[in-house]
């Protein structure tokens, strides 16, 4: 099955007006002089730049994207956002359960879960990350916790629509290390695997499964290729629009 990939900027804390205007604008450009390239572009701004990177790449074929949200549509929820307001801003997508969520806020599977299942009734996409720490790894965890995480974090109404999924090996997310292409693959592939038994093999053989630690344009060619890796969603080099770019030009064709 051909699955269309997906290059996910996650911008986490980073980005003043300016920049975020820079930014963004320079990847509206870049997307609007090849509007054909066999990929979808994201981008995900803090939620104080979102206005400002949504009206840049408005009509771009970029599209805007949150780093979480809350579970209920509105109310007594000091310093959160809901996905009524996500949309209401002109977003499609949220990531959710990143690592550093879960690691700074707490959040549960559970917690993720619900997330998703409110997003998903404002018709926005997710994207549920998971992951395992360093530790988890080399006690040869790794397969166990990831599908652990996508049992209790992926709803029961998600399908190849509306959800994405992203494997982050956590030692991997901003420490220049990478997973091999190997390993990589065989968790993608376990995923996918779980997801069948899940929600079914259209929904598991359909649905996106993106790689995220530190992936530049000198590796990305390697993992995109791989047989179960969808896209990647990328933090430091999403910052650079040449970086970015360049890591969208690394997809396969379709
Ligand atoms: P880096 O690309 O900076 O390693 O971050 C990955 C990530 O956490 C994206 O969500």
């Amino acid at each position: 099955m051909s699955r269309r990939p997906l290059i996910a900027g996650n911008w986490k804390m980073n980005g003043l007006r300016a920049e975020a205007q820079e930014l963004a604008t320079e990847i509206a450009t870049l997307r609007k002089a090849q509007p054909d390239g066999a990929f979808d572009l994201l981008v995900c701004p803090p939620y104080i730049v979102m206005e400002t990177v949504g009206n840049a790449v408005d009509g771009a074929g970029v599209f805007l994207g949150a780093q979480t949200c809350h579970t209920a549509e509105k109310g007594a929820h000091t310093g959160d956002i809901s996905p009524v307001m996500l949309k209401d801003a002109g977003c499609s997508h949220v990531i959710l359960g990143h690592s550093e969520r879960r690691s700074d806020h707490g959040e549960s599977d559970a917690d993720v879960q619900a997330q998703a299942i409110a997003a998903h009734a404002q018709d926005l996409i997710t994207i549920i990350c998971v992951g395992e720490t360093e530790s988890e790894r080399e006690s040869g965890k790794a397969l166990d916790v990831v599908g652990e995480q996508i049992i209790g974090s992926v709803p029961a109404g998600a399908t190849a629509e509306n959800t994405v999924i992203a494997y982050e090996p956590v030692w991997a997310i901003g420490t220049g290390k990478v997973a091999t292409p190997d390993d990589v693959q065989k968790v993608h592939a376990a995923i996918r695997e779980t997801l069948g038994d899940k929600l079914g093999q259209d929904a598991a053989q359909g649905m996106r499964i993106l790689y995220g630690g530190s992936m530049k344009p000198g590796n990305a060619q390697e993992l995109l290729a791989l047989a179960d890796v969808d896209g990647g969603l990328i933090g430091g080099a999403a910052l650079k629009s040449e970086d970015f770019w360049a890591i969208a030009q690394s997809c396969p064709s379709i």
